[in-house]
């Protein structure tokens, strides 16, 4: 797992870095009406989580980095969420749930085709009927990686104790799906407090059509964009919708 999931001091700053979340604004506009239980995997510092169980939704996040965990129970709110360390695995099969969600391109840390097929069956298991999985992962077409330079970093962000901090990306190695890159983390302009290593893999729609089918679900609506545009090989996100197959 990526260095930044699990070191207490760049987790506290997880929420500070990112705030433009159109992400869930488009999912929550796509979940089934109320009563509701929702499924959010890898579900981080559970902003997405405690926003829907605030909506009056049944949620449970999950996520294999106890420290994201722990930076969600803290929050205002929390206690409304079922918050659980692990995999979806590790919850039992007699839960349900009416919608699954994966945001914040927590996908792309799946490594491995067959951690992908399993986390698949795994939701696919615990969904009602014709209930969806929604997740996202960037279009390998337009190659976002190639901005991941230091040169284009964004403006300093301004933290509450006054300090600003600067967060860059550096690119290491692009193979094949997979893109190697460093996160670095620089407080007024001078002293560095942490920097991690993380790879992503970067799937197409094809890849991922192929494994859902691996795992009896399959791609009922994919999108482009956090507009709702429909997906094409200019898009900056593929967004998917699976569904269990023959529902
Ligand atoms: C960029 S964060 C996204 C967090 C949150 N979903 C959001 O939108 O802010 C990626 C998350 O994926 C989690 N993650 C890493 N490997 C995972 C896996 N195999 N299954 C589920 N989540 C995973 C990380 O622990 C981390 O919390």
């Amino acid at each position: 797992m990526d260095e930044h999931y699990k070191d207490q001091a760049l987790v506290a700053l997880y929420d500070t870095v990112n705030t433009s979340r159109d992400d869930f604004d488009f999912y929550r506009a796509r979940l089934p009406n109320l009563p509701c239980r929702i499924l959010d995997i890898g579900c981080g510092t559970g902003t997405f989580a405690v926003e829907l169980a605030d909506a009056g939704y049944t949620v449970t996040g999950i996520d294999p980095a106890a420290a994201m965990i722990a930076a969600a129970r803290a929050k205002s709110g929390a206690d409304k969420v079922n918050l659980v360390v692990g995999e979806v695995s590790d919850l039992g099969h007699d839960t349900s749930f009416d919608a699954a969600v994966m945001t914040g391109h927590a996908f792309q840390c799946l490594l491995h085709d067959d951690q992908i097929v399993d986390l698949f069956q795994n939701v696919a298991q615990r969904l009602t009927g014709r209930a969806s999985f929604w997740f996202e992962t960037r279009n390998p077409s337009v190659k976002p990686w190639t901005r991941w330079t230091p040169d284009r970093a964004g403006p300093p962000i301004a933290l509450a104790d006054g300090h600003r901090l600067q967060v860059t990306h550096d690119v290491q190695a692009v193979e094949g799906e997979y893109v190697t890159f460093s996160e670095t983390y620089t407080i007024n302009e001078g002293q560095e407090m942490g920097s991690t290593q993380s790879c992503l893999r970067f799937l197409t729609l094809p890849a991922i059509k192929a494994l859902a089918e691996r795992a009896g679900l399959f791609v009922h609506t994919a999108r482009g964009d956090w507009t709702g545009e429909a997906f094409d090989e200019s898009s900056p996100e593929i967004i998917v919708e699976l569904k269990r197959s023959g529902t």
